[in-house]
């Protein structure tokens, strides 16, 4: 085993650099060298490519986003990509490839692995915390506890003007992220995209809230919950290259229908790509270097076409279909949880 690539794709989360750290030293302590690609699947096609190694990697678990960069380019929507990835390969003299990603890039890593037979292993990353396979993705820790700070200090303006503030937080279709720092963050109703809004229900909270005394009210709503299902509200029509919607606007669209229907004055605000950025946390900084290491260690034993994965606070091998195959949404358990807090 001579040389391994590393790419990081899809949107950008804390704890990559860790990732990539931690891997970079596993190998190199085996004798396998390492290099990345850059800009996802992009570097792969064009054959871009950084040095990566024990110095120039060795301080960056604590940095946010990613040394190699990244990209949503998907190859299988490009005429001919898919072979050069396979010439990439060939020039570079690659041994295998670990790919860093979400839903997206690790479809794209089974695809390659199971229709090209090219060596393959996956790591999982995304704030969203939707890959199924896996209890938690880095970058989720991190999001939400940017989320959870964001909503305690919307706490403190709310209560003086007395208003209701919408927070609206990422989490694509998927409601982890709102789950969590809606709970955490004692909104009075907290909106995922797994149960549909009803907003007679949610003015009626707010409604209660008040007689019971309190002056203000939060509600944290994911970008992706919906009125009726498939009835996103979106900043643009065009599907990106995979094919997703750009999600965005609920909040200022839900704050207007609460202003309307209960006369408390109201804002919202659209928290964004504020959840991406930034340095880890410590949860997610281990996180990613466990990941790392797994993944080097699964590239000596050749395990090609699985991915790292967190099972009961064990790092463990899993086959990258199961974790591209569906995605993780709330549980029925988290559903009650939401419901529970948000009446
Ligand atoms: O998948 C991560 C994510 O941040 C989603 O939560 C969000 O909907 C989307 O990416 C935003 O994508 P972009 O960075 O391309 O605007």
């Amino acid at each position: 085993m001579g040389k391994i690539a590393m790419l990081t794709g899809g949107g950008d989360c804390p704890g990559l650099n860790a990732v990539i750290s931690a891997a970079t030293r596993t190998l190199e302590d085996a004798g396998i060298d390492a290099i990345g690609l850059l800009d996802g699947w992009k570097g792969a096609i064009e054959g871009l490519t950084m040095d990566v190694n024990r110095q120039n990697t060795a301080h960056i678990i604590r940095q946010g986003g990613t040394i190699l960069g990244t990209s949503r380019t998907n190859p299988y929507k490009t005429e001919g990509a898919v072979d050069k990835i396979k010439v990439s390969f060939k020039k570079l003299k690659l041994d295998g490839l670990i790919a860093i990603g979400g839903e997206d890039t690790l479809g794209v890593a089974t695809r390659l692995y199971q229709e090209e037979k090219l060596p393959v292993i996956g790591v999982p990353k995304t704030i969203d915390n939707d890959l199924s396979a896996t209890d938690f993705t880095f970058g989720f820790d991190t999001a939400v506890n940017i989320a959870m700070e964001a909503v305690e200090r919307i706490h403190t303006t709310a209560a003086s003007h007395h208003r209701v503030i919408v927070v609206e937080v990422m989490g694509r279709h998927a409601g982890w992220i709102a789950a969590y720092s809606g709970i955490a963050g004692d909104a009075d109703v907290t909106l995922v995209p797994e149960m549909e809004i009803d907003i007679d229900a949610v003015c009626e909270t707010l409604k209660k809230n008040r007689k019971a005394g309190k002056k203000y009210n939060i509600v944290v709503a994911s970008e992706g919950a919906m009125f009726k299902a498939g009835d996103f509200v979106t900043q643009e029509q065009e599907l990106d290259s995979f094919g997703h919607v750009r999600l965005g606007g609920l909040g200022d669209a839900l704050a207007r229908m609460i202003e309307k229907r209960t006369d408390y004055e109201t804002r919202s605000v659209i928290l964004g790509h504020i959840q991406r950025g930034g340095a880890p946390t410590a949860f997610d900084r281990i996180l990613g270097t466990r990941f790392g290491v797994k993944a080097a260690q699964m590239v000596m034993a050749g395990d090609w076409g699985k991915m790292a994965a967190l099972k009961s606070n064990e790092i463990v091998a899993v086959p990258l279909a199961d974790a591209t195959g569906e995605l993780k949404l709330l549980n029925d358990d988290f559903k009650s949880l939401v419901t529970l807090f948000s009446k």
